[in-house]
């Protein structure tokens, strides 16, 4: 018996396809851990993806670029022992998908049978699509990530809106096409204008994915802690909070502590008394 919760009769690659064909929306969101993995199943959410954005939310970087591939294994996995119903994705890290078709085949490989998931996402254009084809050969389904992709950022020279203007605009098109031949069956849009969003996600039959890319991409994806709102600092325009669980985790733990202090805690309630 596999370690792994089989997630049979769950959201699959066949259901993902069929709800663009259909006209409905799709939800995703982040998670690298078996406490949330085990919320987020009981929601209606259709696909979880352990993303590389566990760097900075789990680990403390500052990018995504430290993130190693056991690193994403390890919180794949976590995650892949209690999910039992969305559709999980793996987020391949920074380099362990562009330095060749072999290598890649071999790093998604451990990813897939070590971390759990049921497909990989990978970060690129043109420049990966070679590598794209042979895992899809090999069975194994491919999400394509453009626009703002973070394990570029030294290269985008930040964390900005891409695809702005006529050159950048077309780019993004060719690129998603290109992605879309290659053989991906979603591609996350990340940080591109609305407009465009609706362009490539009217041109493409697989569905797109945003986050920071409007309201006409064919799904959503947010980081976990984002929505949950964690920090209160973190404001992105494209944000939504759907919760405010940096202050009550604070608040909780303040109350605690005042109460351990105080001798309130533990109570007659929380003591055996025999
Ligand atoms: O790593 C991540 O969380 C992502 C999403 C923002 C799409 O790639």
């Amino acid at each position: 018996m596999s370690k792994y919760n089989s997630r049979e009769g769950g959201v699959t690659l066949a259901t993902v396809l069929k709800r663009k064909a259909d006209g409905l929306k799709l939800s995703m969101v982040t998670c690298y851990d078996a406490a949330f993995a085990r919320l987020v199943d009981a929601s209606g959410v259709d696909m979880v993806l352990v993303g590389d954005s566990l760097g900075n939310v789990m680990l403390g970087h500052d990018s995504t670029i430290p993130v190693t591939l056991d690193d994403m294994i390890h919180h794949s996995a976590a995650v892949a022992r209690v999910l039992t119903r969305p559709f999980l994705v793996i987020d391949m890290p920074f380099m362990t998908c562009q330095v060749s078709v072999e290598q890649t085949l071999a790093n998604c490989t451990r990813a897939i049978q070590l971390g759990g998931a049921q497909a990989v996402k990978i970060e690129g254009g043109k420049a990966i699509c070679s590598q794209v084809t042979a895992l899809v050969n090999a069975g194994i389904p491919v999400m394509g990530h453009l626009g703002l992709t973070p394990q570029s950022v030294h290269a985008l020279g930040g964390y900005k809106v891409q695809g702005r203007g006529d050159v950048a605009r077309k780019k993004l098109i060719e690129e998603a096409k290109s992605l879309e031949a290659a053989g991906i069956f979603a591609l996350v849009l990340e940080m591109v204008p609305a407009a465009l969003a609706a362009e490539i996600s009217k041109a493409l039959t697989i569905p797109t994915i945003g986050i920071g890319a409007g309201p006409d991409c064919d799904g959503q994806v947010l980081v976990l802690h984002d929505l949950l709102g964690f920090d209160d600092d973190f404001n992105p325009k494209f944000l939504k909070k759907y919760a405010s669980l940096g202050k009550s985790v604070r608040d909780a733990l303040a109350t605690y502590d005042r109460e351990v202090k105080a001798g309130e805690f533990p109570g007659r309630a929380q003591s055996f008394l025999e």
